[in-house]
């Protein structure tokens, strides 16, 4: 499955720049209902889901600026790019010197798209294919949560997760474009851009997107109970 899933992504997407991230290339669709149509074919499943790892969403392109603008956030650290999609926060962190970084998807392809996209930049990123959500902590010092609180569900079980995460001293940096879900009082704003998108998922092309950590004082449970993430990977890009 991984090298078809590669074959997949190479397929339907074009390597280029990321809008207002020039220095970051990913492989990137222009258009989502065909592709999506396309993932529906491939896996022979009518219930697919969107081709999310296709695209940069609001929430990852603000995470992604601000780590080019305070690379102090992760340089020299262990960092999770928690439903990371295209990978492109995990690329970002990288690109700013983050000691590791580890992508971690529940969609193949979206495992095949990190890989992919590390290497177009030059980097190794890991990848976790699955849900971790209610596994014991990754031994990690940076959580990037990108635009997560979209759906209800994941919303809610990725916030108390992360707030989780926070409370044990895990640095957490959540993007955000002003989704339904997310969860205004337990955060505190850290910055502000405006991130070029695509109608394609929007209604606007540009879009505010917010970086977000956690108030003091959310979460709260003892700092235990962390595993490795290394001990998890499925994939590395090479
Ligand atoms: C809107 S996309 C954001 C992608 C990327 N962070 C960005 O900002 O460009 C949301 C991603 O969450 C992933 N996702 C959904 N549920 C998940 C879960 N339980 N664990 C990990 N990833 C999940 C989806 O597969 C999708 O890639």
């Amino acid at each position: 499955m991984a090298s078809s899933s590669r074959a997949f992504v190479l397929r339907h997407t074009r390597l280029r720049p990321v809008p207002g991230l020039e220095e970051i290339r990913l492989h990137l669709a222009d258009e989502v209902l065909p592709l999506w149509h396309a993932v529906q074919l491939a896996t022979d499943d009518p219930d697919a889901a969107l081709p999310y790892w296709a695209f940069a969403w609001g929430g990852g392109l603000a995470i992604a600026r601000y780590l080019r603008d305070r690379p102090e956030a992760v340089a020299g650290r262990r960092v999770l790019d928690f439903a990371s999609g295209s990978g492109l926060c995990a690329v970002a962190a990288l690109k700013a010197g983050a000691a590791s970084a580890t992508g971690v998807d529940i969609d193949p392809f979206s495992a095949a798209a990190i890989s992919l996209n590390a290497r177009a930049n030059g980097v190794r990123a890991a990848v976790i294919q699955r849900d971790i959500l209610d596994e014991e902590l990754p031994d990690v010092d940076v959580i990037l949560a990108g635009d997560v609180c979209y759906e209800a569900g994941l919303a809610d079980r990725a916030v108390t997760w992360l707030e989780r995460a926070r409370a044990t001293g895990i640095d957490v940096l959540l993007g955000d474009p002003g989704r339904r879900y997310l969860p205004t009082d337990a955060l505190v704003q850290l910055a502000e851009y405006e991130v070029r998108t695509t109608t394609e998922l929007e209604d606007l092309d540009r879009k505010t997107g917010w970086v977000y950590a956690f108030r003091a004082g959310t979460g709260g449970e003892p700092r235990a109970g962390r595993t490795s993430v290394a001990s998890r990977v499925i994939d590395s890009s090479s």
